[in-house]
Formats: structure tokens, sequence, C-alpha cells
């Protein structure tokens, strides 16, 4: 494909999808998603709602049913099932950020610790305000502050990648603003693939972006190059790109759903 994968020319990329098709309940709702992910830096998913991008997330992972090729790292991981491919190091933070809301927030931590020396500096720098809720229950935490502790349980692992879906969706301004922050932070350690459909989100932590429409992959580029192709984010995002401000583009989401 063309464009494909341009920032991962001089290194293999990490993850590698090739003809993925997916089904929930005996329906295709991935049709052919071939893409890779460099293995540096933020790689954004777009696409309208219901396009398909969380189940192209889903199916990567074994959630859903699953047909084609899928390596990490080269290594095939399209026959494993779930926590196989978790353990060799793909992280989820998935699009509803599902805390165990009875739990503390320590103990929502405490149960995404994977290896013998999780990486709780980090994510205590990376959340100060975790730190001073770790006893607080998950559920009576804000959307922001639960998306926090979402983001944190996958940081606190060693991952060769991250699946990140719509972290931002429904925050308000400001936290959106945070959970950028912690993304961008993060991705200086793993390579991330997000779903986002905040574009200033998109423009501020992408390097890499591909665009899905009706189950399959459309677009591949240059994040920059897609943001700036007014005629491709209004045909393929529903969005004047260059006129949305972010409070736009993320109200029209929310109202469209
Ligand atoms: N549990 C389910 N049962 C049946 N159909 C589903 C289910 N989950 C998703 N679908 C369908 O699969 C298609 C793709 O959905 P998916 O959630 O992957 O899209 P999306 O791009 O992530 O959308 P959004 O932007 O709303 O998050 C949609 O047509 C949706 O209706
Ligand atoms: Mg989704």
């Amino acid at each position: 494909m063309s464009g494909s994968a341009a920032g991962a020319a001089a290194s293999a990329p990490i993850l590698s999808v090739r003809d993925l098709r997916c089904t929930i309940a005996g329906q295709q709702v991935v049709e052919d998603v071939s893409f890779e992910v460099p293995a540096t830096g933020i790689t954004a998913v777009l696409g309208r709602n219901g396009v398909g991008k969380t189940s192209t997330l889903r199916g990567i992972l074994g959630l859903i049913s699953r047909r084609g090729e899928v390596r990490l790292a080269g290594e095939r991981i399209d026959g494993l099932p779930t926590h196989r491919i978790v353990r060799r190091g793909v992280g989820y933070v998935p699009e509803d950020r599902e805390v165990f809301s009875k739990l503390t927030v320590a103990e929502n931590l405490a149960l995404a610790e994977r290896q013998r020396n999780p990486r709780r500096e980090f994510v205590a720098e990376l959340f100060p305000d975790l730190v001073a809720r770790r006893d607080q229950p998950a559920g009576t935490l804000s959307g922001g502050q639960q998306q926090m502790v979402s983001v944190a349980r996958a940081l606190l692992n060693d991952n060769r990648l991250l699946l990140v879906d719509e972290p931002t969706k429904g925050l308000a301004p400001r936290i959106v603003t945070e959970v950028a922050d912690a993304l961008e932070e993060a991705s200086k350690t793993v390579p991330i693939l997000l779903v986002e459909q905040n574009l200033e989100v998109v423009r501020r932590l992408a390097d890499d972006a591909i665009v899905i429409a009706g189950g399959r992959v459309v677009h591949v580029g240059k994040a920059r190059d897609i943001l700036e192709d007014d005629d491709l984010t209004r045909r393929l995002l529903g969005v004047h790109a260059e006129h949305a401000d972010a409070c736009d583009a993320l109200s029209e989401r929310s109202e469209s759903k």
C-alpha cells in the first residue's frame, strides 16, 4: 500500500496486520484490513463511528473471531488466545475503560501487574492524582480519572505495543490535555496504536495514521498530511480538519452517537 508505515523505513514494524477479517455473532465487522505499526511513536486509527476501529483492535487481541495474519515483531500471534497475546507484550486500554468500580484505585492497579518489577514509579510520576486517590473506589472517580487508571494499568507492564481505544472520548478539554500528555510521555517508551476521533489530539500526538471506512483501510500516510487534506477529512472523517477545533469535533462526535 502506498505510503504504508513511512515512519518505519529504518526498522521493522512492531505490528503487521494482513487481510484481517473479524466477525461478531456471525456478522462481518472488519472486512479486509491490512496495515503496519512502526516500532516507535504513535500511529492513529481514524474513521467515522461504527466503521470497525474497535473491532480491529479486538480482532488483533483475539477478543472476537478473526482470520488473517497478525505479527508482533515478526512473529505470528493470530492463532494465540488473548491471554498469551497480552503476555507477549500487547497492552490494551479499552474504549469504555473497564475499571473495577467497587475496587480501589490501588486494587485496580495491583490486579494489572503482570511482571515481577512493575513500573510503579513511572506510573506514579505520570499520574500523581491516582497516588493521592489510591484508596478511593474507582467507581467514584471522574471519567478522566478512570481513564488515567485504565492507561496506568497498561503502563505498569513492559509492553512492546499499546492498543488504546478513544481515550479522550467524552472528557472535558482540560482532561483531554492531561490524557494526551500521559500518552505522549508513554509513547517515548512504547509504540502506541491509538484510535482517536479528537483531531487536535491526533495532530499533536500521531506520526502515522490509517483511515478505516466500511470495515476496510482506505488510506495510510503521515497523520499531518491526512489532517491537512480537507477533502479527505471531510469525506472519510466527516469533519473540516482546518476549521474544527477540538471541542467542536468532540461534541459533534458524541452528539452523533
Ligand atoms: N457486540 C456487537 N454485536 C453486533 N454488532 C456489533 C457489536 N459491536 C460492534 N458491532 C458492529 O460492528 C461494526 C463496527 O463496530 P466498531 O465498534 O468496531 O466500530 P468503531 O469504529 O469502533 O465505532 P465507534 O466510533 O462508535 O467506536 C458496527 O457496525 C457495529 O454496529
Ligand atoms: Mg469504537
